[in-house]
């Protein structure tokens, strides 16, 4: 194989999960270390790519050669999604919140004897991955979501692709006896869809490192661009 297959390539990859404010100290968040995301900028910077790494607070170090970008919340992760295009890959591997308080507080709520508890108001979070997959222009050529699932996982997966327009998922089943959540390993099927057909194929890879999977998914990328 080449030393540097994914060289001119420009990959755009989201990691970690947002933070939704309810006010200036509380907020609503997905579990999410960040590890697979940060692990897959690695390989693809060690294949050569141009990377750019929009990601969500994490306990992570930077990755080398890595472009970064902090965020916090999910529009601010979609904005610098949008200012990181024209990109030949996406991946998308964040952990989004799907909602966000919309009557957040400006002072931190207090709680009071005998106060009702204040009520959130929620409203949904944009898609990232859904508005990217849909874009008439600038839509990269190749872009791939992720998928936890905690039971049916394939046909879950395979719903998605269509549901959100990508190419490919990477689906792991996240239920709690995998010990996946925060641990080092991943067990995971590639779904790939490829342009001309609307056949999904299901690759189930052995269970490996999350590096692992990331040179493994970064050698499928190279192989199709
Ligand atoms: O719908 P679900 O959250 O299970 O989809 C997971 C995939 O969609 C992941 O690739 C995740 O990064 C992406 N996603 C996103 N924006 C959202 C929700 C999910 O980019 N608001």
């Amino acid at each position: 194989p080449r030393a540097q297959p994914l060289a001119g390539k420009r990959v755009l990859i989201t990691a970690g999960p947002t933070h939704e404010p309810i006010d200036p100290v509380r907020y609503i968040a997905n579990r999410s270390s960040g590890k697979q995301g940060y692990a897959i900028a690695a390989a693809a910077r060690a294949a050569g790519a141009e990377v750019i790494l929009v990601s969500g607070p994490v306990d992570l170090d930077e990755v080398p050669g890595v472009s970064m970008t902090h965020v916090e919340s999910a529009r601010d992760m979609l904005a610098a999604v949008q200012a990181a295009l024209p990109v030949d890959i996406a991946i998308f591997a964040a952990a989004v919140a799907d909602w966000r308080v919309v009557n957040e507080g400006a002072q931190k709520l207090k709680k009071t004897a005998g106060n009702a508890m204040p009520p959130l108001q929620l409203t949904e979070n944009p898609d990232i991955l859904a508005t990217i997959s849909k874009l008439s222009e600038h839509r990269p050529p190749l872009v791939i979501g992720f998928a936890a699932e905690t039971e049916h996982l394939i046909d879950n997966a395979k719903a998605k692709i269509a549901r959100k327009g990508c190419d490919w998922i990477v689906a792991n089943d996240v239920s709690p006896a995998t010990g996946i959540m925060g641990g080092d390993d991943n067990t995971v099927h590639l779904l790939t869809r490829s342009t001309d057909s609307a056949d999904i194929a299901v690759d189930s890879w052995a269970p490996m490192s999350k590096e692992q999977v990331a040179t493994t998914l970064v050698a499928r990328i190279a192989d199709t661009v």
